[in-house]
């Protein structure tokens, strides 16, 4: 297979508008304020931009209450200064993805206002009604304690409607053709204005099946072939990035058995295992979710995270992986929400300690899949714990040690800049951390430029190489012909592994030898092929097997070099 499938190995980097710069000094960031700092995304070296929701919207779930589909909301700027701003991306190199939040519209865009206004507006139809309350309203709910039920009564409409998320969010009935051309038509507006795709917000809501009698929601997964058809057709390298926290079972319904659905899809499994496996040192979860998510066509790729701008969702894992958690990162109620997660960012989860910082961004940047950063995380920025529900990881980017943390002019943000203590702008922002080598972003920027180097990461196969050590984990990457090897110590003691890289027949010669691609200190297997290594807490490795001569031998296709035939 040819290898220019660009999400497959991109450096996605998710930011808002709102919270990145604000040119105009009026306290909300715009996309001018964002253009003018295209030129420090191009220097961490990212390749696309995921930008969260900057449509017209009364802002009640900052943004994901769209109120017209085909505007900016002029607190950000105009559609000029978006073009503007891809056009600007675009020269860097720099892809833009946009949120698309199709499963439900805010309750005052107009589809809705005529939908509630007369039950024979070809609206009504758009959103999801029932003439009684629905026996099943107070369940299923997405944001538990602060949500009170998904089916609320409309006054006007004398009617009760359908919202899986809050009551100011009524839900699109997205099985009707009308709605389904409305969404293709959102997104070939976007595309023609210059983005290359979309993370696709809450995919299996949209899917599911809608209305007062449905018992079991039931996806409906030609839609995801539709979508993509689209896509393709407007513009080849388009892709959709899927918002779909779902059990890895149903994973190949949403990549498609021949990838003829969605491009890509956030890894919620590995996510939630691998902060288990950060707060217990223990990686035996993590790699069975390694291995649960493993199958996936060619053509797709999973986009990994740490933290997003929502909880870090717990749901998955057991009631006792969960308390360890909780306790080892969330441990204070004020830290959790929705009583599944911790809403914190990641650095004052592990303490702000650098170290354990680095093994998480290494290991953000070595497992199967497309890194995704979360702007200020690059910084290692804190949070605000006394904003409500999300909004305390969704604080300004912090520029300088200047006012405001150099965010904007204004004296009063829409969102306070975090300001003292051991996370305020005074000693955490990206002018002061350029000035040391050693700091998060440097060290960011050269894991980048590292992991660029390291496309077996993206389209290789991974094998994880058994240690005995649940503290380590070790993980070797193949890919025409070249391998790389990466090893992440989870203990806060050092420890001392042993392993064998694993390469048989002609190549087994090549294992011996692993160079370290971060520091001098390499390592010689010794004569019974196994490489001892003493590795320092939260300390990491990435090695390349065999020697640096690896260029030289990369085949052009993927198979084995002395493929037998007969
Ligand atoms: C997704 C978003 C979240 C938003 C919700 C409703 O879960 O990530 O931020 O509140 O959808 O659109
Ligand atoms: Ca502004």
């Amino acid at each position: 297979m040819i290898n220019d499938l660009w999400y497959k190995n991109a450096i996605l980097y998710c930011l808002s508008v709102g919270t990145y710069m604000d040119a105009n000094g009026d306290g909300i960031g715009d996309f001018t304020g964002l253009m003018r700092r295209l030129d420090y995304l191009h220097g961490l070296g990212i390749t696309a931009i995921w930008l969260m929701p900057f449509q017209v919207s009364p802002q009640r779930d900052d943004g994901y209450d769209v109120a017209d589909y085909y505007g900016v909301d002029p607190r950000y700027g105009t559609l000029g200064d978006f073009v503007e701003f891809t056009h600007a991306a675009e020269q860097r190199g720099i892809r833009v993805l946009i949120d698309l939040v199709v499963n439900h519209t805010s309750n005052e865009h107009p589809w809705f206002k005529e939908a509630r206004r007369d039950p024979h507006s070809k609206y009504r139809d758009w959103y999801v009604w029932s003439k009684k309350k629905p026996a099943n309203a107070n369940t299923g709910m997405v944001f538990p304690g602060v949500q009170k039920s998904t089916w609320s009564y409309d006054e006007q409409a004398k009617a009760w409607y359908f919202h899986r998320f809050y009551e100011f969010q009524p839900d699109l009935n997205t099985s009707h053709p009308e709605v389904q051309a409305e969404i293709l038509k959102i997104m070939g507006f976007w595309i023609q204005l210059g983005v290359s795709g979309f993370r696709m917000d809450a995919v299996p809501f949209i899917i599911a099946t809608k209305g007062p009698d449905v018992r079991k929601p039931e996806e409906q997964y030609d839609m995801l072939r539709m979508f993509r058809e689209f896509l393709q057709w407007r513009q080849g390298d388009a892709i959709v990035l899927a918002e779909a926290n779902v059990l890895p079972d149903t994973d190949m319904e949403y990549f498609g058995d021949d990838g003829d659905r969605m491009h890509m899809m956030f890894n919620f499994q590995v996510n939630q295992h691998l902060f288990y496996a950060l707060a217990a040192a223990d990686t035996r979860p993590l790699v069975k979710a390694l291995k649960a998510t493993k199958p996936r066509p060619a053509t797709a790729q999973w986009g990994l995270f740490l933290r997003n701008h929502d909880e870090l969702d717990l749901g998955r894992l057991t009631e006792e992986e969960r308390q360890i958690v909780f306790a080892a990162f969330g441990p204070k109620k004020e830290m959790q929400l929705y009583d599944r997660g911790i809403r914190r960012r990641l650095a004052p989860m592990l303490d702000g300690d650098q170290r354990r910082l680095e093994l998480a961004y290494s290991l953000l940047f070595t497992l199967p899949g497309t890194p995704v950063i979360r702007y200020g995380d690059e910084i290692g920025m804190g949070d605000d714990l006394s904003l409500p529900e999300r909004n305390c990881a969704r604080t300004p980017m912090q520029w300088s040690n200047e006012p405001q943390g150099g965010f904007t002019k204004s004296e009063k943000p829409r969102l306070p800049v975090i300001s003292g203590g051991p996370y305020g702008y005074e000693h955490i922002n990206a002018a002061i951390q350029r000035r040391h080598p050693e700091s998060m972003l440097n060290w960011t920027e050269r894991i980048i430029r590292m992991r660029k180097e390291v496309p077996e990461v993206g389209w290789g196969d991974f094998t994880v190489i058994p240690t005995r050590d649940p503290a380590v984990l070790v993980m070797r990457y193949d890919w025409r012909n070249n391998w790389v090897l990466f090893v992440h110590n989870f203990d806060a003691k050092p420890r001392e592994v042993t392993f064998s890289v694993g390469l048989d027949g002609d190549n087994a010669g090549y294992g011996k030898q692993l160079v370290n691609l971060l520091a001098e200190d390499h390592s010689r297997a010794d004569d019974s092929g196994k490489h001892r290594l003493i590795i320092e807490a939260y300390g990491y490795r990435w090695y390349r097997v065999g020697g640096l001569d690896y260029l030289l031998r990369r085949t052009e296709v993927d198979a084995p070099l002395h493929a037998k035939t007969g």
